[in-house]
């Protein structure tokens, strides 16, 4: 046995599917947290000469935050070098601070840079589609990183779904490279919004001129769901062509501040389970597995 799937706080399911389906063996590594807040973490199975895969998706679940996940990951990693593993991967299905890329006002952090800095010390990080935005090549972000992209598992959930005359909508500029190849697969061309963003909760959102909603399933893909008003905004444009029907499809559905709810009353709510929430339902275990089998044998 020289290889060990280690799920961290974050995703357990996501991490029992790709050990099973990867067929490696399985663990999950031991976290207590103090009554002062501090942490320690432990494995409990040998990892001395051997290859590690830590799972951890960053969201807030099980009474950690994102930012207590990355310190539980931090010390997983470290402890695993501490421990002399062979190799330390990192698969985060959901990896966070993609869209913290540059320095928006004087004096600000660059999220994404240090958190470059922090996880160098892994051997790889495998990303499912991150926000890369101004920054387009994983590599000037996160050095060690490689991107999964999810088109397959998407194009496939859709193909299931019957639809007959889709029009597919990106609800941002950046939003393109999502929906660009899954519109693709249906030979379609897709619909890009402009969006001016004027705070974390405030969006605006400007369509085309002419859209050709009418009577039309219409899709929407983004990368994330934050707090779903980006999503919202675009409904409420688009609402005005009167479609068919909506599917709202996130890769990651972070549903902060209860987006979930919201976006429930206008259409379907369709997102990976790179994250753990209620509409996780399509399945991107296998991508994960067909890009780690080479760093397994
Ligand atoms: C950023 O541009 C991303 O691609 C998403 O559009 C954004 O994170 C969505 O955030 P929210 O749901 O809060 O509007």
């Amino acid at each position: 046995m020289i290889n060990i799937i280690v799920a961290l706080s974050g995703n357990e399911k996501i991490s029992k599917l790709i050990a099973k389906k990867a067929k490696q063996p399985y663990t999950k590594l031991i976290l207590n947290k103090f009554p002062d807040g501090e942490i320690d973490i432990r494995f409990n199975k040998r990892i001395t000469n051997k290859k590690i895969f830590l799972v951890q998706s960053f969201q807030n679940t099980n009474n950690l935050t994102l930012n207590d996940k990355i310190i539980e990951t931090l010390f997983a990693i470290y402890t695993a070098k501490n421990l002399n593993a062979k190799k330390i991967y990192l698969i985060a299905p959901y990896f966070p601070y993609f869209r913290s890329d540059k320095r928006f006002k004087q004096g600000e952090s660059v999220g994404i840079n240090i958190m470059n800095q922090l996880f160098s010390v892994c051997d790889k990080i495998f990303c499912i589609d991150p926000h890369l935005h101004r920054i387009k090549n994983i590599k000037n972000a996160l050095e060690n990183g490689t991107n999964i992209s999810l088109d397959k598992p998407i194009i496939d959930y859709l193909k299931s779904q019957n639809i007959k005359n889709p029009l597919f909508v990106g609800p941002d500029k950046e939003s393109l490279q999502w929906v660009i190849n899954v519109a693709s697969a249906f030979n379609k061309k897709p619909v890009i919004a402009l969006k001016k963003r004027e705070s974390s909760r405030k969006v605006k959102i400007k369509l085309p001129s002419k859209v050709n909603a009418k009577d039309k399933e219409l899709i929407i893909i983004d990368d994330i769901i934050s707090t779903g008003n980006t999503m919202l905004e675009n409904i409420k444009e688009l609402k005005k062509y009167k479609p068919k029907k909506i599917y709202l499809i996130g890769i990651h559905g972070i549903f902060a501040e209860n987006a979930l709810e919201k976006l429930k009353k206008h259409g379907i709510i369709v997102s990976t389970n790179t994250l753990v929430n209620d509409a996780d339902i399509i399945d991107v275990s296998d991508e994960i597995v067909k890009k780690i089998k080479r760093y397994i044998k």
